[in-house]
């Protein structure tokens, strides 16, 4: 099956993976996305988080998380005292994935093939920041950093071993913003805050 690994740079750096991302041809999502959406951060941030896929407005604007879900991130990360160098910000899949419902696109989750056709963006990603520890954002992140499924209440806020480095997952924060104005949103931003605080600590 292709994937990306053809169009990733071997030993590339941060800079040289931004680079060549655009022009990745590893799945058939490029072709309907507006731009390919890389990562925001640099080499050395002690967190890499790994979010799904990029949305509607980070389709748009070429940078990940810059949408409502972001915000809720941003939030978190601020209330958990973590700034923003210590973070690389990425996602399991480089290309928003949607469907076209009259002039709405509708976020579509990425496929399990599509998170397979996007892995070496992601570990040629690990190796050149070279996090303390990898935070997956909900069970997408999860299964391409884990490389199997997990459920998200059975892991979250664990320290797990994911091979050479610990990995931590917690849930996305486009799950708490279907909460907003209904029960339970302090509850899980608290969680998702004492998620990243967790993470930082194991980053040391
Ligand atoms: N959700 C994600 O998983 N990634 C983004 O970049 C934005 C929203
Ligand atoms: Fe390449 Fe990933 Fe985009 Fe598919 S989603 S074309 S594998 S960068």
């Amino acid at each position: 099956r292709p994937g990306a690994q053809e169009w990733v740079p071997s030993d590339g750096d941060v800079a040289a993976l931004r680079a060549a991302a655009p022009g990745c041809r590893g799945c058939e999502l490029w072709a309907d996305a507006t731009q390919v959406v890389f990562s925001a951060g640099e080499a050395g941030a002690r967190l890499m988080l790994v979010g799904e896929q990029p949305g509607d407005r980070e389709d748009r604007e070429g940078q990940p998380f810059v949408g409502p879900a972001g915000r809720v991130l941003a939030d978190a990360l601020e209330a958990a005292g973590i700034a923003r160098e210590d973070v690389y910000l990425t996602n399991a899949v480089k290309h928003f994935r949607f469907e076209d419902r009259g002039k709405r696109r509708i976020h579509k989750k990425p496929g399990a093939a599509h998170v397979e056709a996007c892995h070496p963006w992601l570990a040629a990603e690990r190796a050149a920041v070279r996090p303390a520890v990898v935070v997956c954002l909900g069970a997408t992140a999860a299964r391409a950093v884990l490389g199997r499924d997990v459920r998200i209440g059975d892991v979250r806020g664990e320290v797990l071993d994911g091979e050479d480095l610990p990995v931590l997952v917690t849930t996305h924060p486009s799950a708490l913003l279907r909460l907003r104005g209904r029960g339970g949103w302090d509850e899980a931003f608290a969680e998702l805050v004492t998620d990243l605080r967790a993470a930082s600590a194991a980053a040391g």
